[in-house]
């Protein structure tokens, strides 16, 4: 292993050459504000890096493999590539409006990650740290198709609660095998999962106990990090299964027939892969940044940027592979906390799950950069959005204290002084003082320490808010010959303003061009002890405006589940959870009254062969049959029920179930059991006839 000698930071004499990245969001759905976090710290510390003059190249990717993606597809309809070309271009244009300054946003079902997942495979491979086993696993027989433990669910053996996950309970917290559940179900067809056995490919993590303790010694690492990676070295580590049967979305592994790579061996690959067709397109030299040896001679850089909860992944598998292949191990994996809202996970069913899309709809990128960087360290500590001080922070901190500044200013060396900024200024220690800061806000950049970066640009705002108050423009201005005064003033004020905006650039890059054309000058942290006085600048426009609570409302509101995706899901599985979720849903009268209701005639009832409580019902509607599957079973028996009317849902799309296509529903009420009543219609009713 190479020594990780810290960085350099900021020396003049040698520009750094740096790769960073983001975790690659999945693509099975809308980024959310936790991405968003995410980007907007890592494009924060990427855009400083370019201010101070270092090459720095960000790369991400969507992560579009695995079986969620692939049951999404079915789902809508379509296929996988068709999703994730979709969902791609959708990621693109929210990175895009939030201004995150990727070189390459690129997709892991790509040419080049095919390639490198392969040879770095085979090379694992060769060397002898792969293992195959015969393993027995949950097994979906209708839709054959191997289940993780998250889509089987079924009754808690500790506690009987029913429908809970896999691997655990909601209720009492039991942890348990999925062969532990009572009643277990698959989640994506309903039907009840048996063993199977198959052969997995394993990659040895065990043999890189040596390797990983020295590499958790890297002093880069955050100390929770390094202590959570130490915690499960302790713990031992186990062989990692990094294959997955067919019929899965991703990449066959070579020489293995119907088995595919897990879609978290290919997706820190994707990495690489992103990088690398940025290489080709840019004519960077990839090995610089990749081969091992390379690197270390050019010394260049690595990082990661991820969230908490894929530590692991980022921590132990990933450093073990890249050095079983002599590539490069990253300087640093930088974690960070989880989007709160109000001090709450967020979540779908308080409306508190918000989409980038959906914020930005009613609010402008920066705000929320701004926001999240003014809470923002070095640590993996949750972050709280409490929206109530979002509001406040953007308005005290950027528009009365920042852009104040500048118009508090402005408008007297336009009217006054033709746009001319004073020769010189009345107080250039105070300048000096604020470019003074200079090393702290970078080192503070540098280290990730946002929320301190804003704290010290902030508090300059402060003082030259206070120089402005003490001064007094706008009385000077009223009282002849002091004009030579006022412009020093005004000019103080416009020079400060341009200081604490090559400050402020890495987190409002907008603002800070909207900036530029008012001063007429390139604002780069290089050329801070370049003075403006004597310049000629542009006539001021509003760089930023106040936001409101009740835009904070709106996009809640605009958050909030809709009644039609609601319904969807509870489509979506043959879970009972999700149908519980619909409940909470309010739905409009239209969308009531799209079911159709009909009277039926329950002509045969039949016990069905394996099934606990399923009936198969023949329903004469008249004009046509229909067979439906009902859990009714233990409160009619069949006898009970041929030749009487019923109530069905006439338009339900029909399901296929273990034991056959179920072509609509009967209308049934009761808390379950023995207790369901199915409707009886009244005297004079007709198969077939429409019930409004
Ligand atoms: N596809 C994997 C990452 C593969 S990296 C080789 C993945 N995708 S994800 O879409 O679930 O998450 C992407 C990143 O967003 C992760 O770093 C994750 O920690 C982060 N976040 C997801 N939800 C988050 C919050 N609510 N808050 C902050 N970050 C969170 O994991
Ligand atoms: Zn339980």
């Amino acid at each position: 292993m190479t020594a990780q000698a810290k960085p350099q930071a900021n020396s003049k004499s040698k520009k750094r050459r740096i790769l960073v990245t983001s975790a690659l969001p999945y693509a099975n759905g809308p980024l959310h504000l936790g991405h968003m976090l995410e980007h907007i710290q890592t494009d924060i510390w990427v855009r400083y890096q370019r201010a101070r003059g270092n090459e720095c190249h960000y790369v991400c990717a969507d992560d579009t493999h695995g079986t969620a993606i692939m049951l999404k597809a079915e789902q809508q309809g379509t296929s996988p590539e068709q999703l994730i070309a979709q969902v791609h271009s959708d990621h693109c244009s929210d990175f895009n409006d939030f201004l995150i300054s990727h070189d390459n946003y690129y997709s892991t079902h790509s040419d080049e990650n095919r390639d490198y997942s392969a040879k770095i495979y085979t090379e694992l491979y060769d060397k002898g740290f792969i293992a195959e086993r015969e393993i027995t696993q949950a097994f979906d027989p209708e839709k054959q198709l191997f289940l993780a433990d998250r889509y089987i669910k079924g009754t808690c053996p500790k506690c009987k609660a029913p429908d809970q996950y896999g691997d655990n309970c909601e209720v009492c917290g039991a942890t348990y095998a999925p062969v532990d559940l009572i009643d277990p179900f698959s989640t994506i067809s309903g039907a009840k999962p048996v063993d199977k056995q198959s052969v997995h490919y394993f990659f040895k993590l065990p043999e890189f106990k040596a390797f990983l303790t020295q590499w958790l010694s890297n002093e880069n690492l955050q100390a929770s990090v390094a202590n959570k990676l130490g915690e499960w070295l302790e713990a031992g580590l186990q062989e990692w299964d990094i294959s997955r049967d067919a019929p899965y979305f991703g990449f066959e592994i070579p020489n293995a027939p119907g088995k595919f790579f897990y879609v978290w061996l290919d997706a820190p690959i994707g990495y690489m892969a992103s990088f690398k067709n940025y290489c080709d397109r840019e004519n960077l030299n990839f090995d610089d940044f990749w081969d091992s040896a390379q690197a270390e001679k050019q010394g260049t850089e690595l990082y990661h940027f991820i969230g908490k909860d894929i530590i692991n992944f980022h921590g132990l598998f990933w450093p073990a592979m890249l050095h079983a292949c002599n590539l490069r191990l990253p300087n640093a994996i930088y974690a960070h906390g989880f989007v709160m809202i109000n001090g709450e996970k967020m979540s779908k069913s308080r409306g508190t799950f918000i989409m980038a899309r959906t914020y930005l709809e009613h609010f402008k990128p920066e705000y929320l950069r701004y926001f999240f960087a003014s809470k923002l360290s070095n640590g993996i500590d949750d972050i709280d959005l409490n929206l109530e001080d979002f509001v406040q922070k953007v308005n005290s901190d950027l528009v009365g204290k920042l852009v104040n500044i500048a118009s508090r200013c402005a408008g007297f060396i336009t009217k006054r002084f033709d746009n001319t900024l004073a020769a010189e200024l009345p107080d250039p220690a105070l300048q000096q003082a604020l470019i003074a800061e200079s090393k702290n806000i970078g080192d503070a950049y540098e280290n990730r320490e946002f929320a301190k970066a804003t704290r010290l640009v902030m508090s300059l705002a402060d003082r030259i808010n206070q120089y402005i108050d003490e001064q007094q423009p706008w009385v000077v201005a009223k009282q002849e010959g002091r004009d030579a005064e006022l412009q020093g003033i005004c000019s103080q004020g416009i020079c400060a303003f341009a200081t604490l905006i090559v400050y402020l650039k890495p987190i409002l890059p907008e603002l800070a061009v909207k900036a530029e054309a008012f001063l007429n000058t390139n604002l780069d942290w290089s050329q801070l002890e370049q003075s403006l006085c004597g310049k000629q600048i542009n006539k001021f426009k509003p760089l930023l405006s106040r936001i409101e609570n009740e835009g904070v409302e709106k996009m809640l509101t605009a958050a909030k589940p809709k009644e039609k995706s609601k319904a969807k899901q509870s489509k979506k599985t043959a879970s009972k959870k999700d149908n519980d979720d619909s409940i909470a849903a309010e739905i409009e009268f239209d969308d009531f009254a799209k079911v159709d209701l009909r009277i039926a005639l329950i002509a045969k009832a039949e016990h069905v062969e394996g099934a606990d409580k399923l009936l198969k019902l023949t329903l004469d509607l008249g004009e046509e049959q229909r067979t439906v599957f009902s859990g009714i079973k233990d409160a009619y028996s069949p006898e009970d029920l041929e030749g009487k009317l019923t109530v069905m849902v006439a338009n339900l799309k029909p399901r296929k179930m273990r034991f056959g296509l179920s072509e609509g529903m009967v209308l049934a009420a009761g808390p379950g059991g023995k207790n369901i009543y199915l409707l009886e219609p009244h005297t004079g009713a007709v198969p077939g006839m429409r019930i409004k």
